[in-house]
């Protein structure tokens, strides 16, 4: 098996910076990260921001900025919110206004041209800026507007460049077949098949007199790429496409594109095909994720119910982000929408986190230190059945299916468990009729269950687990552990324990909604 993992998310415009929805989307490409290097695989983990079109000319325009300026701003947020407010530990993060994406950009142009797959034709047609593609009146609601943003997509008259995208039916089906699992989940597969039956060309162009912030087309200087080729190519820029051919070797194909299901199409057909043109091998599975909305209603900028990662961490003075993580990735099946409010997120928080987690591990050390003198006892330790074999089984086989609510699931099962053993066990009975080697048993079993809990909770929450680690009286990093340290490095006799302060304190009540105090 290779030993190596690539993993994407898309990259996100930089019209307005960034929200919960793309933090969905984003934390779990890094919960899929963290636990393929947990397995001891090589990852590379590429995320970034999507810079070029005519939504950030018109909007840096309205700021008197000038457009290079006014996508740093929000690419600096993007890559801000993800690695200091987030914990999201990526690789790379690629912006297609770098010389190295005009270069990507630029050959795979050539490479499209050369093959016969690129050639200019005028055109008519309906031009969704949001969507940042034309589209066909069939696809507009009965008032005719994009069913995406609810605008009314522009007309638009023009001599572009188009890639033969019909051209690529067959191939398409065939590869379909012949990898089932290529889009995930299963549902999705078909809404693709469906639309293949009315494949035209696309243009992948725009004169530069309508949009100017783009990369020029190879040999046409009145002429922009334009949109999906410039967009797409990211994946092929992060991992050092014609640049640094040992890691791009190492890294493509991809093993998951991580993305929303408003741009499956863009890359379960657009990018295959242009990928079969430009000879390269595919992607091995795209991961298509639902919607997050608030309170039911889709996040949109003219609702005002935009919630970003910035405004959930000061709603509920919140120390890191692993509740949001936390909830973002157990609320809801992968695939399934998802919704937020804040009564759902305070009481899974604190039913799973604050109280089952926090308080095993709470009472847990409060003992040790009271009975044990702080010290981790092995004497008469016998095997933890806390978790079992078949467990930890299944949790590598959720998470590996991107089942990421089933996985936290069981684990939070070993938990209850964990929490019952101690509560059935009486450490303190124990205690007071002086069953010491029993009472030590009790108790080492109970802190051995808390270190494998927390390795196997390292994806979803990284910074609880270091937290729950140190406490354990580790000083190395959790970060350091494998697969299988689970099973095979138990607490070593000896250890002194380091009680900390309460890993989650309960999420207040009170705040129930932006604005509200404690
Ligand atoms: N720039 C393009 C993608 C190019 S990829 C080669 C784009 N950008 S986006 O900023 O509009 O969206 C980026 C990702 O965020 C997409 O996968 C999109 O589905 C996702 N989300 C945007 N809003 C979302 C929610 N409300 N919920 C979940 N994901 C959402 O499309």
């Amino acid at each position: 098996m290779s030993n190596k993992y690539y993993v994407t998310t898309a990259i996100y415009y930089t019209n307005a910076p960034p929200h919960i929805g793309h933090a969905y989307e984003i934390i779990a490409a890094d919960v899929i990260a963290r636990f393929h290097r947990l397995l001891g695989e090589d990852v590379f983990f590429l995320t970034g921001t999507d810079e070029h079109g005519i939504k950030v000319e018109k909007t840096a325009a309205k700021q008197g900025k000038s457009p290079q300026a006014f996508v740093d701003e929000i690419s600096e947020r993007f890559q801000t919110t993800w690695r200091d407010v987030l914990n999201v530990d990526y690789s790379r993060f690629v912006r297609t206004t770098e010389p190295d994406h005009y270069q990507v950009v630029q050959a795979m142009w050539n490479m499209l041209m050369e093959k016969g797959d690129i050639y200019k034709s005028s055109y008519t047609g309906l031009y969704c800026s949001g969507c940042e593609t034309f589209c066909l009146p069939k696809d507009l609601t009965p008032e005719g507007l994009c069913p995406n943003h609810l605008t009314a997509p522009e007309p638009v008259e023009e001599e572009n460049y188009f890639f033969r995208l019909s051209a690529y039916k067959t191939k398409l089906i065939d590869y379909y077949e012949a990898h089932p699992d290529f889009i995930q989940p299963l549902f999705r597969r078909n809404e693709v098949i469906n639309q293949l039956d009315t494949l035209e060309d696309i243009s992948v162009s725009r004169a530069k007199r309508s949009v100017g912030w783009g990369i020029p087309v190879p040999q046409d200087p009145d002429q922009v790429v334009y949109v999906w080729i410039d967009a797409l190519s990211n994946y092929l820029t992060g991992i050092g496409w014609g640049k640094d051919s040992a890691v791009f070797e190492k890294f493509w194909p991809c093993d998951v594109h991580v993305i929303g299901k408003d741009i499956l199409r863009f890359h379960a057909i657009y990018w295959p095909a242009m990928l079969m043109a430009a000879g390269l091998p595919l992607p091995e599975t795209l991961l298509v994720h639902g919607f997050i909305n608030v309170a039911e209603t889709k996040i949109s900028k003219s609702l005002g119910n935009v919630i970003s990662p910035q405004d959930l961490m000061a709603r509920f003075e919140l120390e890191n982000a692993d509740p949001i993580r936390y909830y973002m990735m157990t609320s809801t099946g992968f695939g399934q929408d998802g919704n937020y409010t804040d009564d759902e997120f305070k009481n899974k928080v604190n039913a799973d986190l604050a109280n089952n987690l926090g308080n095993l591990l709470n009472r847990t050390l409060n003992m040790v230190i009271k009975y044990c003198d702080g010290e981790v006892l092995a004497v008469g330790a016998e095997k933890n059945n806390l978790l079992s074999g078949e467990d930890l089984a299944q949790i590598q086989t959720h998470y590996e299916g991107f089942r990421f609510n089933e996985a936290a699931q069981v684990i939070m099962e070993g938990v209850d468990r964990a929490n019952k053993y101690v509560h059935a066990s009486e450490p303190w009975t124990l205690h007071k009729e002086g069953k010491t080697t029993e009472l030590e048993r009790v108790l080492y079993n109970t802190l051995e269950a808390l270190r494998q809990l927390s390795i196997l909770l390292m994806p979803l929450v990284p910074t609880l687990s270091q937290q729950i680690w140190e406490q354990l009286g580790y000083t190395q990093r959790i970060t350091q552990m494998r697969w299988a340290d689970i099973l095979d490095s138990p607490l070593p006799a000896g250890q002194k324990i380091q009680l900390g302060s309460p890993i989650l304190p309960r999420l207040d009540s009170e705040i129930v909604g932006a604005g509200k105090k404690r």
